[in-house]
Order: C-alpha cells, then sequence, then structure tokens
C-alpha cells in the first residue's frame, strides 16, 4: 500500500506542471514498471482543443523512450474534487503495455486509495483477432 501512496506523490508532483489553461483541470500520472522505475507526465493543453494531451499519455511516451514496455502499476490524481479514472483513449493505452495483474491507482475526494484493473475499467478493448 506504501507503494501506491509513493506512487500517487509522483502522480502529484507531475500534475503541478500540468499545462491547463482552458479546462483548469490539471492532471499528473506515474507509472512504475517492473524494473522499479518510475516515469510520470501531466496534461498538456493547446488553444486548438484537439492537440491537448492527457497525463496518462505524457507518461506513456516517457517510459517507451527509456525502453520500458510494461505498467506493473499506473497512479493517476487531478486536482478535481473527484476520483478521476483513464478516459476511454487512455485505457486504450495503458491496455497496450498492460497485463491481469496491472493495477491502476486512483484516489477518492475522501483520501481513499482505490486499485483497479484494466479489465475492469475497459472490459471490452479494441484487440486484433
Ligand atoms: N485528462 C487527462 O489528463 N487524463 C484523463 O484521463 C482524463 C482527462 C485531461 C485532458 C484535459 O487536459 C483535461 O484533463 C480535461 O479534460
Amino acid at each position: 500500500m506504501k507503494k501506491n501512496q509513493q506512487l500517487l506523490t509522483f502522480a502529484r508532483q507531475a500534475m503541478q506542471n500540468a499545462y491547463a489553461p482552458y479546462s483548469k483541470l490539471k492532471v499528473g500520472a506515474a507509472i512504475l514498471t517492473p524494473s522499479g522505475n518510475i516515469y510520470t507526465g501531466c496534461n498538456v493543453e493547446n488553444i486548438s482543443y484537439p492537440c491537448g494531451n492527457c497525463a496518462e499519455t505524457g507518461a506513456i511516451s516517457t517510459m517507451v523512450t527509456a525502453g520500458e514496455y510494461k505498467i506493473s502499476k499506473i497512479a493517476i490524481i487531478s486536482n478535481g474534487n473527484f476520483e478521476i479514472k483513464p478516459c476511454g483513449a487512455c485505457l486504450q493505452r495503458i491496455k497496450e503495455f498492460s497485463n491481469q495483474k496491472t493495477e491502476i491507482i486512483t484516489l477518492t475526494p475522501d483520501d481513499i486509495i482505490k486499485i483497479h484493473k484494466i479489465s475492469e475499467l475497459l472490459p471490452t478493448p479494441f484487440e486484433e483477432l
């Protein structure tokens, strides 16, 4: 459980640098890989709204750039007063680097840590036959 708290702390740190002048929703994500490394990301918005990126997308890009391709855990946090879970597109991105054990860590407004599985949040991912 301490690991989950630590990962949320990394996500919160990344969130501080989020660029979200349009939605005002700052989001941070932190990925733990099997090697023990941590990769973070934040959302980066754009005046042309669809050009913006989610925090999870940034964290995954950083992980892949470092040559790692497996997500043990991913923690997501925002400055909103609700439990933020990855959007549909980010669930598909997380799924790409996940297995059945991968944990998606979130925080409720009451500071309760929640652990989700990708199969719960994305029961019917796109997969080639
Ligand atoms: N956002 C994320 O960074 N991750 C999510 O999983 C959901 C949404 C960002 C995108 C946008 O910058 C802001 O939150 C509001 O939608």
